[in-house]
């Protein structure tokens, strides 16, 4: 089993190894004296693990609840936060209970937000089942849902007592969700990991999922969230390709799914610095050629105009600037405050039509 120490206002272990849900009850019985467990996950990963984890719970001793929510994005809403929280009432869980979300970012940042806010905070468990989860939303403690008006508008920090990571979950994983999850992976490697990179360049999506792909991908961002946990300096790298990707999403009315909408938007900040001599044009094309080997989209397709409307509602705009995650070489990036009135030149120097 690989582990990362995580020391931020909590401290926790992310623990990676093949097999980990069947053994996750006993991990957690040595964590936590809750009596009562409630596993939370979306009806998809409910049916393909939710009796596994349950059972592998109630050996360690816990009583165990399962609050199952609709599938997708639409469902991280203020409704299902609700939803759970009444559910959690209506069971009579209290402060010392136990919540576990075992799924997706979705159902990882619902899940963390109800822990964050029920009776003012109790325990939570990340078991994430996406690539994505396993490399970015499960650690680092960023909860929330979405608004109407936005992604992830209502949320805080609040750090899971562990994460159990089981990369063989990732076995029934929908290529195309691989895929996506493959663009944070390379993400990580752009800002901190040439050698992940090239591995990547040579063994392609079958790398970005491997157990030890993982474990460089939590220990990079292990060292952001303690060097920046409420995402104030260095955190904000992991931003790379999302303010761009976040502007394509919602140009695209969410046909492109996160992951695909982040590679287009990281190929975005790589052209625009290649073309502002941040970086060299060869990082761009090698960034561009990578995502594309993955099968993942790289080109833009959406007017400037548009997605500047998109950027100017993004939530990290501070006053009258934007921070855009520019990189200058493989395995090193940097936050560029680019005045909101520069938005425009940077989206259209990206690629933007
Ligand atoms: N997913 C970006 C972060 O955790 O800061």
């Amino acid at each position: 089993m690989k582990t990362v120490s995580i020391h931020a206002s909590r401290q926790y272990e992310v623990r990676i190894e093949a097999g980990l849900l069947d053994r996750a009850g006993a991990l957690l019985r040595s964590l936590s004296r809750a009596e009562t467990a409630c596993v939370v996950s979306g009806e998809h990963v409910n049916a393909l693990y939710g009796d596994r984890l349950q059972r592998s719970l109630v050996q360690a001793g816990f009583r165990v609840l399962r609050f199952v929510h609709p599938s997708g994005e639409q469902y991280k809403n203020l409704e299902t936060y609700g939803k759970l929280l009444d559910f959690l009432a209506r069971k009579g869980l209290g402060r010392s209970d136990l919540l576990i979300s075992l799924g997706g970012g979705v159902t990882g940042d619902l899940t963390g937000f109800a822990a964050a806010t029920y009776q003012r905070g109790m325990d939570y468990v990340q078991i994430p089942t996406s690539l994505l989860a396993m490399v970015d939303s499960s650690v680092g403690g960023k909860t929330a849902v979405d608004l109407p008006a936005g992604k992830n508008l209502a949320g805080c920090f609040w750090q899971p007592l562990a994460v159990l990571c089981d990369p063989a979950l990732l076995q029934t994983l929908p290529e195309e969700e691989l895929r996506c999850g493959a663009a944070e992976v390379v993400k990580y490697a752009i800002l901190r990991d040439v050698a992940l990179f090239e591995t990547l360049e040579r063994e392609g999506l079958a790398a970005a999922g491997a157990e030890s792909t993982i474990f460089r991908c939590v220990s990079i961002k292990r060292d952001l969230v303690e060097e920046d946990e409420f995402d104030r300096g260095s955190r904000r790298l992991l931003n790379l390709g999302h303010s761009f990707g976040h502007a394509v999403e919602l140009c695209s009315a969410y046909a492109l799914c996160h992951g695909q909408a982040v590679s287009v938007g990281m190929v975005m900040a790589a052209r625009a610095a290649a073309k502002q001599g941040i970086c060299p044009p060869e990082t761009a094309e090698r960034i561009c050629a990578l995502l594309r080997a993955l099968g993942l989209p790289t080109e833009c397709t959406w007017p400037a105009d548009a997605l500047l409307q998109a950027m100017l509602r993004d939530k990290k705009r501070r006053g009258s600037s934007l921070p855009l995650i520019l990189p200058e070489a493989l395995g090193r990036c940097r936050v560029e405050e680019a005045p909101l009135s520069a938005l425009g030149d940077w989206l259209r120097l990206g690629g933007a039509i």
